[in-house]
Formats: C-alpha cells, sequence, structure tokens
C-alpha cells in the first residue's frame, strides 16, 4: 500500500507492510509480515506519531508527503524507542531539520544512546499526562512503563477520541488491504495479536494491567497501535481481551507438547491426549516441540489453562527444543495454568528432572501421575499417560 490512508479528519495512516523482515526481533516468525503503524495529525502544527523502522523510511515519507506535500512536519512523538519504530528518526530528521522531538523523561536517554547525541533544541520533553495543543488537536501524552519497555508511552487526542496505543493492542500482520478491524477477517487479527501479546507483552502483565486502569476512564472511538489491526468496531472486544490476557484468564483447555527423537515419547504424548478423550475432553491441541516455533506454542498456551509437558531426554538435560520453550516460559513467568509432566530415557535419565525444576520454578498446581518411561513405552506405560491425561481432564472440569 502506497498511499496515506484517511482514518478521520485531519489524522491519517501512515504506516508501513514489512513483508521482508523473517524473524521479529531475531526471534518470531512473520509469515505474514508485520506492519509498522505511524500517523500524521494536521492542526496549526502537524504532528507525526511515530516513526518506522529504517529501511522502509522512503514509503514512510512518500507518505507523509501525499498528506502534507511540501509543508513541514513540526513535532515526532516517540511513543516507544525500539527501533522497529525509531530507526528511522535520523532519516525523518534530515528530511524535516527543523522537527523537534517529542518524548518523556526516560526517552531521551535511549534515544542518545541508539542514535547519537541531538541538539538541545531539537528535543521537548514532556511529564506523564502532559497536554500540548497544536491547534485544532490536544494531544496528552501518558506513559505506560513496560508495556513494553520503560519508556513507552501512549498518545491520546481527545478531540479526536483516538488513542495511539504504541505496542498495546498491537498484533503481527501486515495489512491485507484494510487497515481497520471492520475490514478484516477478525480471526486471523486476533490470533496474530495474541501471538504478539505472548511473545512481546506478555511478560509484563502486571503493568499492562496498571496501563489499563490508568487508562479506563477515557473515551475511545479508535485504538490506533503501532502494530497491526487499527481499531473502531471492535474497540470494547480488544480492551476486554488485553484485560484477560493480562490477567492471565485462560479457557478449560489442554495443550500436550512432546520433544521425540524416534517416536517413543511421541506414542506416550498421545496417550496423554486419549486420555483427555475418554473423558470427554475435547479442547486438546497437541504439538510436537521441534517442529513448532515457540511463538505459536505461547500464543495457544496462553489461551489454556492446562499443560502437559512430555519430553525425552538428551545428553542426560532436557531435549533442546523441549528446554528452549520452557526456558521462554519461565522468563514470562505465566499465571494460572495446571502442568502434568512426563518424561522419558535410555542411557541417562535427566529429562523429566529437568522438566521437575521448571515446575518448581513455575509454581502451577501439578496433576499425577508423572510416568518416567525406559527406552519405548509398555502398554502399562501408556495406560499411565492416559491416566495422566484422565486426570487432567478431571481437574480441569472440576476447575470450570
Ligand atoms: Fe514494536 Fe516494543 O516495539
Amino acid at each position: 500500500m502506497d498511499k496515506a490512508i484517511k482514518i478521520t479528519d485531519g489524522i491519517h495512516w501512515i504506516g508501513v507492510n514489512d513483508r521482508e523482515t523473517d524473524i521479529f526481533e531475531a526471534l518470531w516468525p512473520l509469515p505474514q509480515g508485520v506492519a509498522y503503524n505511524a500517523y500524521v495529525i494536521e492542526g496549526d502544527k502537524t504532528v507525526v506519531i511515530d516513526a518506522v523502522k529504517g529501511p522502509w523510511f522512503s514509503d514512510y515519507l512518500a507518505k507523509i508527503k501525499s498528506v502534507i506535500g511540501e509543508k513541514p512536519v513540526d513535532y515526532l512523538v516517540i511513543n516507544h524507542m525500539e527501533p522497529d519504530h525509531s530507526s528511522a528518526i535520523t532519516s525523518l530528521l534530515l528530511a524535516y531539520p527543523n522537527m523537534k522531538l517529542i518524548g518523556n523523561p526516560k526517552t531521551f536517554p535511549l534515544l542518545k544512546g541508539f542514535y547519537g547525541e541531538f541538539s538541545e533544541g531539537s528535543t521537548v520533553e514532556f511529564k506523564d499526562g502532559a497536554a500540548f495543543d497544536i491547534g485544532g488537536h490536544v494531544l496528552t501524552f501518558a506513559t505506560v512503563p513496560m508495556v513494553h519497555w520503560p519508556e513507552s508511552m501512549v498518545t491520546y487526542d481527545a478531540s479526536a477520541k483516538i488513542l495511539f496505543s504504541s505496542d498495546a493492542f498491537g498484533g503481527f500482520g501486515a495489512h491485507e488491504g484494510g487497515i481497520f478491524d471492520d475490514q478484516k477477517n477478525s480471526e486471523r487479527w486476533e490470533n496474530e495479536m495474541l501471538r504478539y501479546f505472548a511473545t512481546i507483552v506478555g511478560k509484563y502483565c502486571s503493568t499492562t494491567q496498571a496501563a489499563l486502569k490508568k487508562l479506563g476512564g477515557i473515551e475511545l472511538e479508535m485504538i490506533c497501535p503501532a502494530h497491526g489491526t487499527l481499531f473502531r468496531k471492535d474497540v470494547k472486544k480488544v480492551i476486554s481481551l488485553y484485560d484477560r490476557w493480562s490477567r492471565y484468564e485462560n479457557e478449560r483447555g489442554a495443550m500436550v507438547v512432546y520433544g521425540s527423537m524416534y517416536g517413543n515419547t511421541k506414542r506416550m504424548a498421545e496417550a496423554v491426549c486419549r486420555g483427555l478423550a475418554e473423558s470427554g475432553f475435547s479442547n486438546t491441541l497437541l504439538y510436537d516441540v521441534s517442529r513448532t516455533n515457540a511463538s505459536y506454542l505461547l500464543r495457544d498456551f496462553w489461551k489454556m489453562k492446562g499443560l502437559v509437558a512430555v519430553s525425552c531426554t538428551y545428553n542426560g538435560g532436557l531435549f533442546p527444543p523441549m528446554s528452549d520453550f520452557f526456558s521462554k516460559l519461565a522468563n514470562r513467568k505465566p499465571k494460572n495454568h495446571v502442568l502434568g509432566l512426563a518424561g522419558s530415557y535410555s542411557w541417562s535419565k535427566g529429562g523429566l528432572d529437568a522438566l521437575r525444576c521448571y515446575a518448581n520454578e513455575l509454581g502451577w498446581d501439578r496433576v499425577e501421575p508423572e510416568p518416567e518411561v525406559f527406552a519405548s513405552p509398555k502398554l502399562d506405560d501408556l495406560e499411565s499417560c492416559a491416566q495422566l491425561g484422565r486426570n487432567m481432564a478431571k481437574k480441569l472440569l472440576e476447575e470450570d
């Protein structure tokens, strides 16, 4: 999309679609790309909200010019300093040398750290809650620390009732024609929004809850995040989703994740699933940890109350892909889950013990038994795994 898109009178989307970056933060795959959203507001002064990732600067600048022509940009609001939003700032300053950069007290040390010194008169610092009248629009800046970085802030335009929400409410996925929720497949944006939440924001649930409370009273016609879908139809729905996700509210479901080199441990995981199904439980997902990127595991884990991890042992420790998944889980310290464990070994134990160490760190309720199988599972081993599935189903049904 090479044209700016009008959002409302005097405000345009000037963001870009990135379908070339394969891995966001060099960690999370982007099969549907990602959008860096940015906006221009025309009052007596011209204000741009957020920059984009550096290589997409020319597309972004062309969109700005398609709206304001040869007028200058007077201010750039830096809601967030992560380089996916900030690395085009220096190029924008070259295009508009008199432009001033707006941030909060935590913005400018990061700006200097990433991009060097800026002349003293080129930055304007606003404290939390400060308002800035640009003539025709009054912008209010609210800090939302650790959603996603310490300097993160959001910008509210009270006349348009629009919240420019930075990473909050953002999602993976480039725009596919429409930029608004009512122009898109809702299942697709919700899945990619949850994957973004689980990977990027989900470590910071308590600060996300604080931000939701802080912003709770404002009137909203639109939420315009820095990634993904813009919301004008489902504003209440996305606030409710964010509230639920950041309170660790989940559904009565079970995710079974296995790591298996030769298929023996996979049979144990399948037996766990059979136990769940025998108990009348239908909301079960089975994943091979070696063949599923952790971002998809984290996304579906966030929805499901129950997790059963079934892993082989590798060199006397936990199978590396399972270790990677659990280290990402432990990093986020999610709450309100029930855990089941099973392991296998041949010439050395170690996999199940390592899972138990993670389980102790995470502190969730556990479901027994915890089968530990030598070499390949025998019929009684598979029955024990099925019992784990039945007990998980019972626990989840009891807690509903
Ligand atoms: Fe989209 Fe935290 O940057």
